[in-house]
């Protein structure tokens, strides 16, 4: 526990570390209300419905992650779904037409509902192995169980290394990292967008929104917590 923590605080300033603290008391905070109770409650029916393990929390410090890569990103924490459903409604796009990539998908869940809504290809971006081997282990019991047709794909890779497939791209980022990977991620996006693919993305917990330069990015829909763009 104590090694954890120094894991978690090392190479940090004092500010960092001041930040990290400050942070923790408002989640514990926000932990404690009935709304988040009920979120809970809800987040543990889909692994109780499909017999998968996608609800508890991990920390980047407790994984064998790049260090250095680590500093920028968020720990695991899974989505509960609600966010996604109203941006593929909100876009309108038909999803058997179009790729889906998570950029940091952790234990698998919101890929397995992009499966699940019918998404050509549902792909799940990585960094941590011990993450991507729950999350493979999660796609078989889901797709054993009913749950999609097919298997989503879970690439264990940095996600701002990641290229997303050839042909229209959903992608949804439940504020998986700070703006140094998620520059990258956009960047690749742009590109993906310039070769003439339709791209959209749910950006949920949307902590820089300003990385999607208005001349690039449009809104399409925005609601509380979430907000849709396509790239121009
Ligand atoms: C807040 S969780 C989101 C989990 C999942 N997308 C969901 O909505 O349920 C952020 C995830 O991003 C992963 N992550 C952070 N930085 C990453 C990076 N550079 N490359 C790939 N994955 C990363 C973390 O390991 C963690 O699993």
């Amino acid at each position: 526990m104590i090694g954890a923590v120094r894991a978690r605080l090392a190479g940090r300033t004092a500010g960092e570390v001041a930040g990290l603290v400050a942070k923790n008391i408002a989640y514990g905070l926000r932990r404690l209300s009935p709304g988040a109770a009920a979120a809970r409650r809800r987040s543990m029916a889909f692994d109780l419905r499909w017999g998968t393990d996608t609800t508890t929390l991990a920390n980047l410090s407790e994984l064998s992650v790049d260090r250095a890569r680590a500093r920028h990103g968020v720990r695991y924490q899974p989505s509960n779904g609600e966010a996604l459903r109203w941006a593929v409604a909100a876009a309108g796009v038909e999803p058997a037409g179009c790729s889906f990539v998570d950029y940091g998908c952790g234990k698998g869940r919101i890929v397995m509902m992009a499966s699940a809504l019918g998404f050509a290809r549902s792909v799940g971006v990585e960094f941590a192995p011990e993450l991507c081997a729950v999350a493979r282990a999660n796609a078989r019991r889901f797709v054993e169980r009913g749950g999609a047709a097919h298997a989503p794909e879970i690439v264990e890779g940095d996600a701002g290394a990641y290229l997303p497939p050839a042909g229209p791209a959903f992608a949804y980022l439940y504020n998986p990292f700070g703006p140094v990977v998620l520059a990258e991620v956009v960047a690749k996006l742009e590109a993906h967008a310039a070769s003439g693919a339709p791209v959209w993305v749910a950006y949920v917990d949307p902590r820089h929104p300003e990385l999607f330069a208005a001349e690039r990015w449009a809104i399409a829909a925005r609601q509380d917590g979430a907000v849709l763009l396509r790239a121009r």
